[in-house]
């Protein structure tokens, strides 16, 4: 695959990661230290920005996609605010998790692994906190919610919202 012309916009998240590519980009393997950074500066790796980087190093384009898409920590999806992590380990599991993921995504309207339209919450899956004594449990951003059931679970999310919109 070969680096495609795109529109690159001038703007500040841009011109941070190229000083950023200019400053570190010659040190050998900065293919991955480089996108650590863009990521944290745009939040997630869209294809524009994959194409930036694949330009800036020289690199085709299909080289910097496979790096992406090989590790989990890199997103190519924007992500909310929030995460909302769910267990579905075996403890959580037997507590009716499942039934609690259906009541997040009713709630949500969206799917694992999907975004909110306002992007506030993001929704995704564990496979243990190592807090089985208090399952299900669910983790929203570092905070740890447990002995949920669904209208527990409602509440948090939408008490979580209401502290957002009074702040
Ligand atoms: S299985 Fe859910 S916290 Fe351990």
């Amino acid at each position: 695959m070969e680096t495609a012309q795109v529109h690159i916009p001038d703007n500040a998240e841009y011109r941070e990661l190229k000083k950023f590519i200019d400053e570190n980009g010659k040190e050998p393997g900065p293919l991955i230290q480089v996108l650590h950074r863009a990521q944290k500066i745009f939040g997630y790796l869209p294809p524009e920005v994959q194409h930036f980087v694949a330009r800036e190093l020289r690199l085709p384009f299909g080289q910097v996609y496979g790096v992406v898409t090989f590790y989990n920590f890199f997103r190519t999806e924007p992500i909310g605010d929030h995460i909302v992590n769910i267990c579905l380990g075996t403890a959580c599991h037997v507590k009716g998790a499942s039934e609690i993921l259906k009541v997040l995504e009713q709630e949500l309207g969206i799917r694992v692994g999907g975004t909110t339209q306002d992007r506030f919450y993001t929704l995704s899956t564990a496979r243990c906190f190592g807090a089985c004594g208090l399952a299900p449990v669910m983790m929203v951003d570092d905070e740890v919610y447990g002995r949920l059931n669904p209208q527990k679970t409602l509440q948090i999310l939408r008490d979580l919202r209401n502290a957002q919109t009074v702040n």
